[in-house]
């Protein structure tokens, strides 16, 4: 693993409450965060996250197997939907995890029993509303995702441009920007709207430790702004995916069910199938040039932020004219 090397020093609400230190979350996508990408999120000092969404055995080995891989601090995502087993929140507890995001439910189902546990909460929502009942069930923080993003998104789609500036300006919870995060550039616009944190999933698709075919990382990188495309509103569980030739039929169609597909998820993930099932990507792939290891896109993502926080300051106020 590619030693860690401290650069700039991120001091907020998100890397205390964490404890880490880079506000740069891996998205906790389903068969991709596996214990080899977590632990590299982890190692480069940035957040990463196990998916909560198997079954509590699957979950224990893999936290089992990131903490042979680091020692370093990371988090599990509970997505509530699809959480059966409220023991799974013991169970975290016993294998020491401090903090957990939790989505793809209401947050009144789990905040308080996870609040009362000790564990520091951050709820994942697409818009005012949700983010103003997971601040009353009382979760420390938010992951607001706009519909740039990839995976299941809102109805109501309204992207990280206008939500994060609106929920940072109604509320004063720390906010981790979801959607279309890649580089320092779209992190330092987050933090200008708002954000102590990004989330990265389509970026980290194309990582070197993401356990997905060579082929589905190539799309990554081979994508342009416009091939992904929100499908199955018309079944009010709108994803947002790459148009393929098996997911394109869909397009602003009131017919047929893409959902089907999803059975398929591993022909796609491990065999390399692009037409197999729903590959979940976001708009933000048609700025992603290239596969890289976590720390290097960690490495740069912190330095390009640096950079552009520093270039603007010197244009616009330090060299302004009086
Ligand atoms: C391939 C893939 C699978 C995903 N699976 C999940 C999932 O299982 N649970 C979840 O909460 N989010 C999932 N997401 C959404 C991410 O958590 C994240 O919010 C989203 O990717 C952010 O937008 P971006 O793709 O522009 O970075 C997935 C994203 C991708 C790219």
């Amino acid at each position: 693993m590619i030693p860690y090397v401290a650069q700039m020093i991120f001091d907020n609400r998100v890397t205390r409450l964490l404890g880490v230190d880079i506000p740069i979350v891996q998205a906790p996508m389903g068969y991709i965060a596996k214990p080899p990408l977590v632990a590299a999120v982890a190692e480069a000092g940035a957040v990463g996250l196990v998916p909560g969404s198997l079954g509590i055995d699957e979950v224990r080995d893999d936290i089992h197997r990131t903490r042979d891989l680091t020692d370093r601090k990371f988090g599990v995502n509970l997505p509530i939907a699809f959480v059966r087993d409220i023991k799974i929140v013991d169970m975290i507890l016993e294998e020491g995890i401090t903090f957990v995001t939790t989505s793809a439910g209401s947050p009144e189902k789990l905040t308080k029993t996870l609040k009362d546990a000790g564990l520091i909460v951050f709820h994942v929502v697409p818009g005012l509303k949700g983010a103003m009942k997971a601040v009353e069930s009382g979760v420390d923080g938010l992951v607001v995702e706009g519909s740039e993003g990839a995976g299941f998104k809102n109805l109501r789609d309204v992207t990280s441009m206008v939500l994060l500036p609106l929920i940072a300006s109604r509320l004063d919870v720390p906010i981790i920007a979801a959607g279309g995060m890649a580089d320092g550039r779209s992190m330092a616009a987050a933090f200008s709207l708002g954000a102590e944190g990004v989330q990265m999933g389509t970026r980290m698709v194309a990582s070197l430790e993401s356990p997905v075919h060579q082929n589905m990382k190539q799309a990554v990188v081979d994508a342009e702004e416009t091939d992904t495309m929100m499908i199955n509103q018309h079944n009010g569980k709108p994803v947002r995916v790459l148009r393929t030739e098996s997911t394109a039929k869909f397009e602003l169609s009131l017919e047929g069910d893409p959902m089907s597909l999803l059975g398929d998820i591993l022909a796609l993930y491990r065999d390399g199938d692009i037409n197999a099932s729903l590959p979940q990507l976001g708009q933000v792939a048609g700025r992603i040039e290239a596969i890289q290891p976590v720390a290097e896109i960690i490495r740069q993502t912190v330095a390009e932020f640096e950079d552009t926080l520093g270039k603007l300051a010197h244009k616009y106020l330090v060299d302004a004219p009086v």
